[in-house]
């Protein structure tokens, strides 16, 4: 017979055999949840919570969502799994779709199990494009847990898996609410915040430098919107110098 599923056997089994990304192990509390619709999850004891951050940013759409459910059901009744070599319908429309919305002629779609892996890949493909081996990347940035995309990161959370050795030169970003480089306004914030990055690629040697990897709104190391014109300086200084 299974035994009774309650909140706390759900949790003394996560506690006994579960390891938890970015924890202390002996620290955590983690609460059981039951299920989840729409905007709200629950516990096991009655308790509705409303999911303000979507779990980790990643259910925008809600929870359960019907559509997503009967498309994750339809899919996995028909063909569960696929080697990477084959093609297959779904594959080939979900690729089709994000084209759509990238732009220009970012048309090749390279799918990964999560954010983390398509850093490193990107990487990979941005150093074996240009020949060069550094990466640049700001302070106070989150890019994944494995072994270039912590180096990349720029948060004490690198600290502990740095390696000082995976070509990764850090330099500030724009913020303007703890101003880095004094500014009050935020057309000084970009400006500054442009030359701060031109001078740090002159001082690295810009023909040394194989990518710029920038979350567009940091997201897991604070909520940092760049100044207007930020992005498009960066992008500028990449073209300049084949970046
Ligand atoms: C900007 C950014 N890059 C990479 C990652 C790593 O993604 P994943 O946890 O799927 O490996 C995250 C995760 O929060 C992220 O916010």
């Amino acid at each position: 017979m299974t035994p009774h599923v309650t909140g706390a056997t759900v949790k003394a089994a996560d506690r006994a055999h579960v390891f938890h990304s970015w924890s202390a192990q002996a620290l955590i509390d983690p609460l059981a949840v039951a299920g989840a619709e729409g905007s709200y999850f629950w516990d096991y004891d009655g308790n509705r919570f409303l999911d303000f951050s979507s779990q980790l940013v990643n259910t925008n759409i809600g929870h359960q969502h019907p559509k997503v459910v009967a498309a994750v059901q339809e899919q996995a009744a028909r063909l569960c799994t696929l080697a990477p070599g084959f093609a297959v319908d779904v594959r080939s429309e979900a690729a089709r779709l994000i084209a759509e919305r990238t732009p220009g002629d970012l048309d090749k779609i390279f799918f990964t199990n999560g954010g983390a892996e398509a850093v490193e890949n990107a990487v990979r493909m941005a150093r074996l494009h240009t020949g060069r081996q550094k990466v640049l990347s700001t302070y106070r940035s989150y890019h994944g847990a494995t072994a270039a995309a912590i180096n990349l990161t720029g948060d004490p959370r690198r600290w502990p898996s740095d390696t000082a050795s995976a070509g990764v030169v850090h330099f500030w970003g724009p913020f303007l609410y703890r101003s880095p480089f004094h500014a009050v306004t935020e057309a000084e914030e970009c400006e500054r915040a442009l030359a701060h990055l031109a001078d740090t690629l002159a001082f690295e040697g810009p023909q040394t430098v194989a990518a710029i990897i920038l979350e567009s709104v940091p997201g897991t190391a604070g909520i940092m919107t760049p100044p207007p014109g930020y992005l498009a300086g960066v992008r500028e200084l990449c073209d300049r110098y084949g970046i």
